[in-house]
């Protein structure tokens, strides 16, 4: 019998039972405010096999994590990923197997996504206008987009979530046409606080551009009804209804509203760290004990479970300094 206990918990008695999984680093996408231009994306010998994700998800799985967000980089990319997806959303103990993506390759995966047992989807959309669209993402298509989130939609998922960072003269007088988009579609939308991770090129100064989260509130006031909701998905947003409407509007303010005290997650790399705070650099290395010991369940899980030890109680973000943390958000998976 094993005397393991089946929550982790940290030393500040909060429960980890989300984990989010970068599969690749890699991405069809630009977007300003997460990568380079020219990015050096990691060599196949670094990142972790399908296996080793998978064999890694399953040890948190069977320490208490009950939500698995599948992210990137795009992870929709990377070759396998929907029976990768099949796979944990067998996982007996997981409740709820969820992804994030940019939807570019999602009118063609929906239907197999649906099958592996994907719930809910986040996609990242920051602007409704095509060229603007063509700015931020810097080499992707708003229409293909569009047309994945039409299908997914008709597919019947249990939710989509939009994502929108929110950038101060890029997009920010978009957001009511964006929670209009939200309740023409039945969906949920979430506004994000740019995070400064990593450098992504001199033009874009994120002093420059934050904008805050209370200022979309009050530019969302002028047009629609925002009815405080206590409705939770174990993620960051704060959440409002939108009048009588399906659609819920989110905030996600990292810098304004730190919800640091409720964090139930942590990350696990493509590369196979796991990250124990998106603004820290706090981290152990799981690719080692994976690979020094292959097929070695207890030892992965006892490493997991001593992970706790040194969570970070807070992230220390600083968008007037030269970032801190020098991952890109492709690399720890947002
Ligand atoms: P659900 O609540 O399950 O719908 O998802 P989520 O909002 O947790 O995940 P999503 O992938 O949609 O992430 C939205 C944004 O929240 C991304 O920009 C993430 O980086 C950010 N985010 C998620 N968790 C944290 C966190 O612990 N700290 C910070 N600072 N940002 C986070
Ligand atoms: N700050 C905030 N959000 C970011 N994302 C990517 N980079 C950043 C950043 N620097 C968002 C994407 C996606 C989510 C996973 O993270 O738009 O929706
Ligand atoms: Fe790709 Fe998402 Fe980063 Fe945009 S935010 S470049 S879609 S990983």
């Amino acid at each position: 019998m094993s005397s393991e206990p089946m929550q982790l918990i940290d030393r500040f008695g909060r429960v980890v039972d989300y984990l989010r999984v970068s599969i690749t680093d890699r991405c069809d996408f630009r977007c300003v405010y997460c990568m380079s231009e020219q990015m050096q994306f990691l060599p196949r010998a670094q990142i972790l096999t399908l296996e080793e994700i998978y064999f890694i998800v399953r040890a948190f799985t069977e320490l208490g994590i009950k939500k698995v967000r599948v992210t990137g980089g795009e992870p929709l990319v990377r070759q396998g990923a929907l029976s990768l997806l099949e796979k944990i959303g067998q996982l007996e103990a997981l409740h709820e197997l969820v992804l994030t993506t940019n939807a570019s390759k999602l009118a063609e995966l929906a239907p197999g996504l649906l099958n592996a047992g994907v719930k809910r989807i986040n996609i990242s959309l920051d602007t409704l206008d095509a060229d603007k669209f063509k700015q931020i993402t810097r080499t992707g298509d708003l229409a293909q987009v569009l047309q994945g989130i039409a299908v997914a939609k008709n597919l019947g998922f249990k939710k989509i979530k939009i994502n929108a960072v929110i950038l101060k003269h890029r997009n920010h007088t978009e957001v009511c046409d964006l929670v209009r988009f939200a309740v023409e579609n039945g969906l949920d939308i979430s506004f994000i606080e740019e995070m400064p991770l990593g450098q992504v090129s001199a033009e874009h100064n994120r002093a420059e551009s934050y904008y805050p989260s209370q200022l979309i509130r009050q530019d969302l006031a002028k047009q629609f009804e925002l009815i405080s909701s206590t409705y939770q998905t174990g993620g960051p947003s704060n959440y409002y209804q939108v009048g009588d409407s399906a659609t819920r509007v989110g905030f996600i303010s990292p810098h304004s509203e730190n919800f640091c005290s409720t964090c139930n997650r942590v990350r696990l790399t493509v590369e196979g760290q796991l990250l124990l705070c998106l603004g820290n650099e706090h981290s152990v290395d799981l690719k080692k004990v994976v690979r020094s010991h292959p097929g070695d369940l207890q030892r992965l899980k006892q490493v997991i479970v001593e992970s706790m030890q040194i969570k970070p109680l807070k992230h220390e973000f600083n968008i007037q300094e030269q970032p801190v943390i020098f991952r890109h958000m492709s690399v720890t998976g947002g």
